[in-house]
């Protein structure tokens, strides 16, 4: 029987346009997902857009359109920026689907007849970039550190879902791995968290907001994005909020989202699904930040490197490399374009570009051909992957590069080929099955340039496939 793998990324506030960040995740879970599928396992890859809430209306308002139309032409930039980036995902699912809706309305009537939501007020500190209530410990000089705002102060009848009652066993099931938090910090610091301080009821309902989704059991109410949000993981896989109709594809095998987002994740999210009964996510993997010349991208600091300037500069494949290659896939990572362009005519242009040509070219001096090469799995790059340690994959593949463009140098084949010719066939035997190894570690990483690599391969004719950058 198959395995299954079922990755998603978060999905991402239509509140403006894609950037970077999104783009990082958004890849680094295609990675995987590609990876799993060609290990033969069944994939299932979810995307998509958070469409609701207090932050999304507002941006619509200031563009004077109506949250609807604001938000689907959000949702396809979003769309078109994936697919230049070469995303392959199964679902691009959006909370303003009237199926989605419908499902959580349903999830909320179940938490609401289990007696895990109750009527309560609320009062607090409200970032509305996070869209989230803030504790005052978490703001610096009274603001919140992650939007440079101050929060605003909201006192209203809600309804609540009770924390203190999962507290205990899911920092059980944190411990035990049972819902495993990676890297091992972050699982760290979600449990000092949770075992220093009793968490508070949350709220999930709104009264003065009406681009949400209704509760089933008080109409005066939206459903608190957060709610709405992380429900998409099981509705994106086409569950109708129905207990008895939980999708095979259930449970998700890696939740992949940044470190800002980690304790809703790791907090209200294993709430809802441990009030329902329902099965926690196998992994919840948190990446750092992308930073840009050690600083959080700003407009007004003027650092912000747009993903559009990428892709023209490097193309997809490049673009997938350089923010993989660039740092620890678990870590923040700091880029500069200068330094990002250093790397692309290093590793891409001369490294891999160079070795292919001319490998390419020897090769039409001799009989071999790709055909003589069977696939191959490597479990040491498979045991890379697996760990989500995507910056070392890439490093193996390139020592594997490196290694042969030395081979080259050292062997001097276009001089064997004049006097040693059993020397020369034993060494492009060797170069040609190498080329064709790195081409299918590729695959996940840069597909087109992988599958341009084995064209070459077959046809023996050689393009340049990364163009040196002045
Ligand atoms: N809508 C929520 C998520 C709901 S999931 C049920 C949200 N959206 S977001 O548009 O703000 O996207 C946040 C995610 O984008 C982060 O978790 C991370 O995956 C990615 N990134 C945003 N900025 C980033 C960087 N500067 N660097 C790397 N990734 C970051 O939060």
């Amino acid at each position: 029987m198959k395995n299954k793998f079922y990755i998603t990324t978060p999905i991402y506030y239509a509140n403006a346009k894609p950037h970077i960040g999104h783009a990082y995740t958004t890849i680094a879970a295609d990675v995987l997902a590609r990876f799993h599928k060609i290990q033969g396992d069944e994939v299932f890859f979810l995307t998509g857009m958070d469409e609701h809430g207090i932050k999304i209306q507002r941006a619509a308002e200031t563009q004077g359109k109506k949250p609807q139309k604001f938000v689907d032409e959000i949702a396809g930039e979003f769309q078109s920026l994936w697919k230049k980036l070469d995303i392959k995902y199964d679902n691009f699912i959006r909370t303003t689907d009237k199926k989605h809706k419908e499902a959580v309305q349903k999830v909320l009537q179940t938490l609401y007849d289990k007696g895990a939501i109750y009527k309560g007020k609320y009062e607090g500190l409200y970032c509305v970039g996070c869209e989230q209530f803030k504790n005052e410990n978490e703001l610096v000089d009274g603001k919140c550190p992650d939007h440079d705002t101050t929060p605003e102060i909201i006192q209203e009848e809600c309804y609540l879902m009770k924390m203190t009652s999962i507290q205990e066993n899911l920092i059980k099931k944190i411990e035990s791995d049972e819902f495993k938090i990676a890297p091992e910090k972050y699982k760290n610091e979600i449990l000092s968290f949770l075992k220093t301080q009793v968490l508070k009821d949350v709220s999930i309902s709104r009264k003065n907001l009406s681009w949400g989704i209704l509760l089933p059991f008080n109409e005066e109410h939206t459903t608190y994005v957060w709610i709405d949000a992380l429900l998409n993981y099981l509705t994106g896989i086409g569950w109708d909020g129905d207990l008895k109709n939980i999708p095979d594809q259930w449970p998700v095998n890696v939740n992949l989202i940044g470190k800002d987002i980690l304790r809703v994740h790791a907090t209200i999210w294993p709430a809802i699904l441990m009030h329902l009964g329902i099965q926690l996510p196998e992994m919840l993997f948190t990446h750092g930040h992308i930073l840009s010349g050690s600083k959080k991208m700003s407009k007004t600091l003027g650092n912000v490197i747009s993903i559009d300037e990428m892709l023209e500069k490097f193309g997809a494949d490049g673009t997938r490399y350089l923010l993989l290659a660039s740092g620890p896939f678990g870590q923040d990572i700091d880029i500069t374009m200068e330094r990002m362009v250093e790397k692309y005519n290093a590793d891409l242009a001369n490294g891999l570009g160079n070795l292919t040509s001319r490998v390419i070219k020897l090769a039409q001096n001799c009989e071999l051909r790709i055909a003589d090469f069977e696939s191959i799995s490597n479990d040491e790059f498979s045991n890379i992957v697996n760990k989500l340690e995507l910056s070392s994959a890439l490093e193996y593949i390139w020592n594997i590069i490196k290694e042969d463009n030395k081979f080259i140098e050292d062997n001097k084949p276009w001089e064997l080929q004049k006097n040693n010719q059993e020397k020369f066939q034993k060494v492009m035997q060797e170069l040609i099955s190498n080329l064709y190894l790195i081409s299918e570690l590729l695959i996940p990483f840069m597909p087109d340039t992988s599958e341009k690599i084995k064209i070459a391969l077959e046809t023996k004719k050689t393009e340049i496939l990364f163009q040196r950058i002045k």
